[in-house]
């Protein structure tokens, strides 16, 4: 079987790492959440304070970053540190597009995913994997959905974690994470030409893992 590369970009909570998980498991892939590695420098960032690209890269060249497939997920480590949780709560999540936003910070990431990509067959989720990452990807997928539905699907994710948020409050950190996150100078989110556009909206999580499959299975 075509080890393939699979590309799966989109905004904030549209659904990418949830479906991108299963899609992995189903086609034995291996799965790569960048959005965990720009979190992760960003972790960093906060807890050294500082916003110095070689200090934050140094780091994480001392302390290397490493995924863990577990029954319930992936786990996220930076050296022996399991950082799975602090990399999702709201200070991180508030402070990630600012940090990834910088472009040493990004080149660094980019060069340690495409030396993951070259290990076999991969699906990876994120920003710029159609565009930079991965421009040569055999599938890529732009997944997107209304801020109402990511929202209230952040929301429930959140409540059965039992972390208190205001739905409102929500829609609004997306809706400004979107814009920095396409705005930005350095590799935006944006659609590569050769995506196939995927509106989650109103969608269930198999309908979209059914659609990602049907068309890898065409190029395995
Ligand atoms: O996917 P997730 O929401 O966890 O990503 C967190 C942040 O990391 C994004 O808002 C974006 O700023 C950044 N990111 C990025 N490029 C990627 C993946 C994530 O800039 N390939």
């Amino acid at each position: 079987m075509k080890k393939i590369q699979i590309a799966v970009d989109g905004p904030a909570s549209s659904g990418k790492s949830t479906v991108a998980k299963i899609v992995a498991r189903n086609l034995d892939l291996i799965y790569l959440d960048t959005g965990a590695m720009y979190r992760a420098a960003t972790f960093v960032a906060l807890q050294k304070e500082t916003e110095d690209a070689t200090k934050i890269i140094e780091y994480i060249k001392n302390h290397p970053l490493s995924f863990a497939n577990r029954e319930n997920g992936q786990e996220v480590f930076l050296g022996s540190d399991n950082v799975t949780e602090v990399i999702r709560t709201n200070e991180v999540t508030n402070a990630v597009s600012k940090i990834s936003a910088i472009s040493e910070i990004r080149e660094f990431m980019v060069a340690e995913q495409q030396r993951i990509a070259n290990q076999g067959g991969i699906i990876m989720d994120g920003r710029d994997i159609g565009t930079v990452v991965l421009p040569r990807a055999d599938l890529k997928i732009f997944l997107i959905a209304s801020v109402d539905e990511r929202a209230e699907r952040r929301y429930k994710e959140n409540l059965s974690k039992g972390i208190p948020t205001d739905l409102e409050r929500l829609k609004i950190e997306i809706a400004e994470r979107d814009h920095k996150d396409s705005t930005r100078e350095v590799s935006p989110l944006k659609q590569a030409d050769d995506a196939v556009l995927l509106d989650s909206t109103g969608k269930t999580i198999n309908d979209v893992v059914n659609f990602i499959e049907v068309k890898a299975r065409e190029l395995m």
